[in-house]
């Protein structure tokens, strides 16, 4: 299939170490955009940081740093953390890249000359960890972030305003035409209630906060940290300076971004589209929260999962593979150690682990590591079951249902396991009449293995490879579309296939 795909995470704020929170969205991501190559299309996958604001300005003080000193630091955690995680994005972008800086400066003199932006006073609460306004309507008495529950800085300063409020029946139209532009449906939900209920002019300057981009002709103001970060996903796509490469890509943006920012993405940013008289993105999905043995995961509790802990310990692919499976995209999950060693034990060990080991292992005691394609090779069950699983796997995918993906590609190895068990090759074998009937198990068999090879890549791309190796066909990656030779009869004439390791030897729980 031939078209492009457009992948964004949200850009992450350096004051801090990466945690689970950014490993998962840029893990799903990274699903995606493989899976969107491996079907042909081009793929732009792009992450980065936020490196701007008041927030990373005060985290860098108290470590006694230049804010750009900061930023250098961490931004080699993250950067560190997706070549271990095998992140396979084409871009990295940084805010303080000047290409960025440009393209947010222009931005902002194309709404100004169009009209939406104008100067006046903000007076009102601020929330330095969030980065977010709130006025006194919004807090209802409480004196506390309503995101974050942190306390609120008081601000009366000038401002420059964005007129968000002009876009309020525009983007309900918008909404109305487009009901799959938020993900999943109740998110959407929320955020068509939220717009109904009126939206208010934003501020998108700061005063007093150095550490940021210059508003055009007016240096004493910094454009508001959302506002530069946002507008990452067009810099990315070249605006404003490559024709060709925006083109190709913008109009097939998708964003992934956590629950708690998702108005910024799907309120002010379409908005902020709207105004500049582009086309908004074609899909903005929400995710849930992760929370650790049961608790919210907090630097004060001393619970942040390191991801880079979790990979040195039970290594990249069982992350990646817990991430994806155990809970549905959209809602929220719990990370715990006993989940995580049930999981990989059930479903890698005992389930897609064994079926492997079993098959090679009695391709190598039966056929010496060999088996060609044997005449009357289909088979109606597994055809259908391929054809059905294909099918679900393609629409969980374009609707990002990651983990209901993963489970259709377990019906096969279920029943791969089954078809093992019930033929039970280690009889046939003592049968010489039965010596095709052998030769088609085992092929199957591996075809199934292969097959899975394919379908398991966007997910664990080290596993998948060395399983591919393992069958003798890992040229398949190579292919344009190794999708499309995810059929039966597209195997290879002959199967010559190496001694094979555990993929997955059961952890100790
Ligand atoms: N810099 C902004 C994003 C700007 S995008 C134009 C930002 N950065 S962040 O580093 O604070 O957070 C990034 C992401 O991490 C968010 O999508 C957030 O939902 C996610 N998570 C933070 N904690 C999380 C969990 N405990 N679980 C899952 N995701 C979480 O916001």
């Amino acid at each position: 299939m031939d078209g492009s795909f457009y992948i964004t995470t949200p850009i992450y704020y350096v004051n801090d170490v990466p945690h689970i929170g950014h490993a998962y969205t840029t893990c799903a991501a990274d699903v995606l955009a493989r899976f969107h190559r491996m079907r042909g299309e081009r793929v732009l996958f792009s992450t980065g940081t936020d490196e701007h604001g008041q927030k990373i300005a005060r985290a860098a003080q108290d470590a006694g740093l230049t804010p750009q000193e900061l930023v250098d630091r961490v931004v080699l955690r993250f950067q560190d953390l997706w070549k271990r995680m095998h992140i396979s994005h084409d871009v990295f972008i940084r805010t303080t890249d000047p290409e960025h800086e440009r393209t947010v400066q222009s931005f902002f003199l194309l709404l100004k000359e169009k009209g939406y932006i104008y100067k006046g006073e903000y007076e009102g609460w601020y929330c330095v960890p969030c980065e977010t306004f709130w006025t006194e309507a919004q807090l209802e008495g409480r004196l506390v972030c309503p995101d974050c529950g942190r306390p609120l800085e008081r601000l009366r300063e000038e401002s420059y305003f964005f007129a968000l409020s002009k876009f309020t029946e525009p983007l309900l139209r918008y909404l109305d035409e487009h009901p799959d532009f938020v993900m999943p449906e109740s998110r959407f939900n929320e955020i068509y209630s939220f717009v109904k209920g009126g939206l208010k002019d934003q501020s998108i300057s700061r005063l007093g906060v150095r550490w940021g981009i210059p508003v055009p002709g007016d240096p004493n103001h910094t454009i508001y940290v959302w506002f530069d970060a946002l507008i990452n996903y067009l810099t990315v796509v070249g605006f404003g300076r490559d024709r060709e490469l925006f083109e190709t890509f913008w109009p097939s943006a998708h964003h992934l971004v956590g629950k708690d920012i998702l108005r910024f993405h799907a309120v002010l940013w379409p908005s902020m589209l709207l105004a500049a008289g582009l086309p908004l993105p074609r899909r903005v999905f929400a995710h849930g929260w992760w929370t650790v043995e049961g608790e919210k995961m907090s630097k004060s509790k001393g619970n942040v999962v390191d991801p880079l802990e979790v990979i040195a310990r039970f290594g990249v692919d069982r992350f990646r593979y817990f991430l994806m499976r155990e809970v549905s995209f959209g809602l929220d999950g719990d990370f715990s150690e006993r989940a995580f060693v049930e999981r990989s034990n059930a479903d890698l060990s005992d389930n897609f682990g064994n079926l492997i080991h079993r098959t090679l292992n009695m391709v190598w005691k039966y056929r010496n590591g060999r088996v060609a394609r044997p005449s009357q090779y289909e088979d109606r069950e597994w055809e259908e079951l391929l054809q059905e699983v294909r099918e679900r796997f393609f629409t969980f995918m374009d609707r990002f249902a990651f983990s209901q993906a993963l489970g259709e590609i377990w019906r096969l190895v279920h029943f791969g396991n089954r078809y093992l068990d019930q033929k039970a090759p280690w009889r046939m074998a003592k049968d010489p009449d039965l010596g095709e009937e052998l030769d088609r198990v085992l092929y199957r068999l591996l075809d199934c293995g292969r097959i899975l090879g394919v379908f398991l890549f966007p997910f664990m791309p080290e596993t998948a490879t060395r399983l591919l190796q393992y069958l003798g066909v890992e040229e398949i990656l190579r292919d344009r579309n190794p999708l499309a030779l995810c059929d039966w009869g597209k195997g290879p004439s002959v199967f010559s296939v190496a001694q094979p390791e555990p993929l997955f030897p059961r952890l100790q729980g």
